[in-house]
């Protein structure tokens, strides 16, 4: 069998792109190895949100290029998002790369892989290719939990991102194409899913007949030994009552919701080509607290997008605090290649946006230890997921509102098990909990 190492940047997507990729090559007998020194075939899974993110790539192929020196044979691929767009600059600063290729191509990647073996010249293929669901995984894939990818692509031209042009039109997959997968990872183990799409709330408009994230929902949770539903990342400027309704009445589907909200002023949001103000932001949040009091928010922020004043910023902390988010990404804007806003001009300042930055982040902790306060003395659903990452003999698990939970369940509980455990602690990045009458606690193994 030929080695094959992988490495993966950027987002959930990738990493289910880059198990997919595992999985085809697998077919052709390539077998996965952690050790890069190993490999025949090195393939790295890039991202191109951020200027940071491609850095990190270059400072990678950077290593990479040493290590095909003495190894004329290594092929080493790129792909993903930065392959995407910047094919040209990836070749131009990476001349030992021999394949690049895009998202769309990645059912033809081992095809490709064989022809850049072959073939003395770099492999280039960033074309569009009809969307296709690949259900291959490598034999280590079964697990607890898992993403599957229902839609590709992205048609909300906010002028700040690039993901339009590295992931395509949106491309919903079938429902029973979904399902499928579904069902087939939870005859695995699988208990919990995390639906992905760059805008998932836009799920299903594009199929014939059309369809919508809240019947997905329903299907989904007609799948028996699944446990638990989340979904990421939405658009508030899709979020329908529908899919509010059915964040209540969907049993499986947690209360958790990662809403991102960018900027609290509606001058900033404007600009960004948001499609929401931030009052509707707001009502939104609103609907949805009032549909399941329980509701936990997380949210994605930008600061130092151009021409964002200290009024504007202001504004933006004002919802971080009005909200109380459980969790809060905090992003200093990047100047993305192609996108509107990298030539606006009032760019603000590093320090500006290092300042910000430091500035959200304080407000979010302290919104976030609030939260979290409030839920001591509260019996809250597991899923125990592993041991804990501190003590030894302690179980680690998530609340369906996504908070990690440490608590003492030797011998009462094994992972896997849904159980029910009391917060006694509210630690800055994690609850500490009791395990309450296991004797009650839905156990799935047993
Ligand atoms: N600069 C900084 N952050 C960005 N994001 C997207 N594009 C940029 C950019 N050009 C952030 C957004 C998005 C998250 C995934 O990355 O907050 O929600």
């Amino acid at each position: 069998m030929a080695k094959l190492h992988l490495i993966t940047y950027g987002c959930q997507m990738n990493e289910y792109d880059s198990e997919r990729v595992a999985g085809l090559l697998r077919e052709r007998q390539y077998e996965l190895t952690d050790d890069a020194a190993a490999a025949d075939v090195i393939l790295v899974n890039t991202c191109a949100i951020r200027e940071k993110a491609e850095d990190k790539v270059f400072s990678k192929l950077g290593e990479l290029r040493r290590l095909k020196a003495g190894r004329p044979d290594l092929v080493i691929g790129v792909m993903g998002c930065m392959a995407q767009l910047q094919q040209g600059m990836v070749l131009r600063r990476a001349p030992q790369v021999d394949l690049v290729f895009g998202s769309p191509a990645i059912a033809r990647v081992a095809e490709l892989v064989e022809r850049a073996r072959r073939e003395p010249r770099p492999v280039l293929e960033t074309g569009e290719a009809p969307l296709v669901k690949i259900t291959a995984k490598p034999p280590s894939a079964a697990r607890l939990k898992a993403f599957v990818t229902v839609m590709e692509g992205c048609e909300k031209h906010c002028t700040f991102c690039v993901v339009p042009r590295t992931r395509g039109r949106e491309r919903s997959h079938p429902p029973a194409a979904i399902v499928a997968e579904i069902e087939g990872l939870v005859a695995e183990g699988c208990r919990e899913v995390t639906l992905l799409g760059q805008t998932v709330n836009a799920y299903g408009r594009d199929l014939t007949p059309p369809t919508d994230l809240a019947e997905l929902f329903a299907r989904v949770n007609d799948v028996a030994g699944l446990e638990r539903i989340r979904f990421t990342t939405s658009n508030p400027y899709n979020l329908t009552p529908r899919l509010i309704r059915a964040m209540r009445e969907v049993p499986k589907v947690c209360e958790w919701f990662h809403l991102p909200l960018q900027s609290g002023s509606d001058r900033v949001l404007e600009r960004m080509n948001r499609g929401y103000t931030r009052a509707r932001y707001l009502e939104l949040v609103d609907a949805l607290r009032e549909a399941e009091p329980a509701m936990a928010f997380s949210t994605d922020i930008i600061v130092g997008f151009p021409g964002e004043t200290e009024a504007d910023f202001a504004a933006t902390l004002e919802v971080v605090e009005r909200v109380a988010f459980d969790n809060v990404f905090v992003f200093r804007y990047s100047r993305r290649p192609g996108t509107p806003a990298a030539t606006m001009p009032e760019q603000v300042a590093d320090d500006v946006k290092a300042d910000r930055n430091r500035r959200v982040l304080e407000v979010a902790q302290r919104v976030g230890a609030a939260r979290s306060a409030h839920l001591r003395g509260r019996t809250m659903e597991v899923l125990v997921d592993g041991a804990s990452r501190r003590s030894t003999g302690e179980l680690s698990g998530r609340t369906r509102c996504n908070r990690v939970v440490n608590f003492d369940g030797q011998g009462r509980a094994a992972v896997g098990d849904v159980v029910h455990v009391r917060v006694t602690d509210a630690l800055p990045h994690s609850l500490r909990g009791m395990l309450t009458t296991p004797e009650e606690a839905v156990c799935w193994s047993k």
